[in-house]
């Protein structure tokens, strides 16, 4: 394996240092990237930041702590270490060796692959940069900046395959992904989720912990790649993934458990008053996260995907421990759809065009652990009320539920219908202006919003009233 080089102007573990060309392509990169970081990143001023940066890739150490000022972070290029002998692990290539080139003929589609991940990761600090300014914590605050920069690095992450692969070609792709913003009208984001406004921390935790999966599930089929530097880099990328999901999961646990709390210290349902988010407002926000995300899984089938994985471009979900040929030409898969009688249903279709829904399976499955959690907390509370993953169809926009209305408990709806009754599954305006009306800043050491519990612990081993962020 290569040490990483933390003494470059990029960091890097990709030797970097021997092909100039490529480090003055990714150094004239920088400055356009710094811009966009300083006019499309983070809004609140601040001094430094307690943050973790990735230094290597190595089992021990692979990531440093320290208080930084943000614009001087060391975003870098790192990539996994490369296993010898790597083998295809799928699809008709299965069991020839690895690519370290993109073969000519998969060129076109590697490269759109690998935009529109891209794409995604500054999307997200786009969506959040007017958050800093009512961060419930300082605790929480820089569980914010530290999401915000590893996404950054992500889209360094891709950046670094279009300038090393991809010629002029992709060297334009890399400017692009700066020039669109989430929610422009002229050059939006990609994917409908990252044109979303996250304009709210109830926002925030449902998007780290609905959006930012999908995010883990993309990455994780991406590393299954033949083509060896998408597959390194993306692994590598799993392991930052997985605070963000952290973030999200924990953010939901300590809101579920101050409306618990004071649920049961009021003994009511009705906890806006008391100053925190009433549960049915919180499954609203859960509804429209879910639906959402699932949405990013694209439609039920896809002959596109079937042909990515027969090229060996994108696996599935632990790819390895399937347990059938993983090359799936003679399978089937149920799929979900809506019948010729309107109702909703499920057909068989080849194995290889329903990958799109094998993939948002894994997902919906890992998304039901956070539930778990949460309802534990409200039957630890002695609660009886419980949130709920709503029905597969309800609230799609992609797919073959976009063209139907359906409850959270997955009964039919007129459009009329829908449209009357939507307010009591999808958060309301009046919903969001409560939301928005508890969202003041608490920046001092150790205090924390009434809206929700304060951590277990801090990071890294510092205790919650650490000086997370020193504010400009
Ligand atoms: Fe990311
Ligand atoms: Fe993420």
């Amino acid at each position: 394996m290569t040490a990483g080089d933390y003494s470059e102007r990029i960091p890097n573990n990709v030797d970097l240092r021997e092909d100039r060309r490529l480090q003055r392509a990714l150094e004239s990169w920088q400055p356009n990237f710094l811009d966009w970081w300083q006019f499309m990143g983070p809004t609140l001023p601040t001094r430094d930041v307690y943050l973790r940066t990735a230094i290597n890739v190595g089992r021990e150490g692979w990531a440093h702590f320290g208080h930084v000022a943000m614009r001087d972070y060391r975003w870098g290029i790192f990539l996994a270490d490369r296993k010898p002998d790597r083998r295809i692990g799928f699809g008709q290539h299965k069991g020839e060796p690895a690519w370290q080139k993109v073969p000519g003929e998969y060129r076109a589609e590697l490269q759109r692959l690998i935009v529109i991940q891209g794409d995604t990761e500054p999307a997200s600090v786009e969506q959040q940069r007017n958050l800093g300014a009512t961060a419930p914590s300082l605790y929480d605050l820089r569980n914010l900046f530290q999401v915000n920069v590893e996404e950054g690095r992500h889209l360094w992450a891709m950046v670094y395959l279009l300038h090393a692969y991809f010629g002029r070609q992709g060297r334009e792709e890399a400017d692009e992904l700066l020039r669109r913003n989430s929610g422009s009208e002229e050059s939006p984001r990609i994917l409908g989720a990252f044109n979303e406004e996250t304009p709210d921390w109830l926002s925030f935790f449902m998007f780290t912990y609905f959006t930012d999966r999908d995010g883990k599930y993309q990455l994780g089929t991406l590393k299954e790649s033949a083509f060896d530097p998408l597959s390194r880099t993306c692994e590598f990328m799993l392991k930052e993934e997985a605070h963000h999901m952290f973030v999200g999961t924990t953010g939901i646990d300590r809101i579920v458990e101050r409306t618990a709390q004071l649920m049961v210290e009021n003994d009511t349902d009705d906890v806006g008053p008391y100053g925190a988010i009433p549960l049915r407002t919180i499954q609203k926000y859960l509804n429209f996260h879910y639906s959402v995300s699932l949405d990013l899984f694209g439609s039920e089938t896809s002959t596109n995907v079937a042909n990515y994985f027969t090229a060996g471009l994108k696996g599935r979900w632990s790819e390895e421990r399937r347990s059938d040929d993983h090359r799936l030409t003679n399978d089937s898969i149920m799929v979900d759809t809506v019948t010729d009688e309107g109702q909703i249903g499920y057909t068989e279709v080849a194995a290889l065009v329903g990958l799109n829904t094998d993939l948002r399976r894994e997902y919906i499955g890992d998304c039901q652990i956070g539930l778990q959690r949460w309802n534990r907390i409200l039957a630890e509370a002695g609660l009886p009320q419980r949130l709920q993953l709503p029905h597969i169809a309800f609230n799609r926009r992609v797919g073959t539920f976009a063209g139907i209305e359906s409850t959270p408990d997955g009964q039919l709806l007129s459009t009329e219908e829908w449209q009357r009754r939507m307010g009591e599954w999808l958060p309301t305006d009046v919903d969001k202006t409560h939301v928005r009306s508890l969202m003041r800043p608490v920046h001092e050491r150790g205090k924390i919003a009434a809206w929700i519990a304060p951590p277990r612990q801090g990071i890294n081993g510092k205790p919650f009233d650490y000086d997370f962020v020193h504010l400009a």
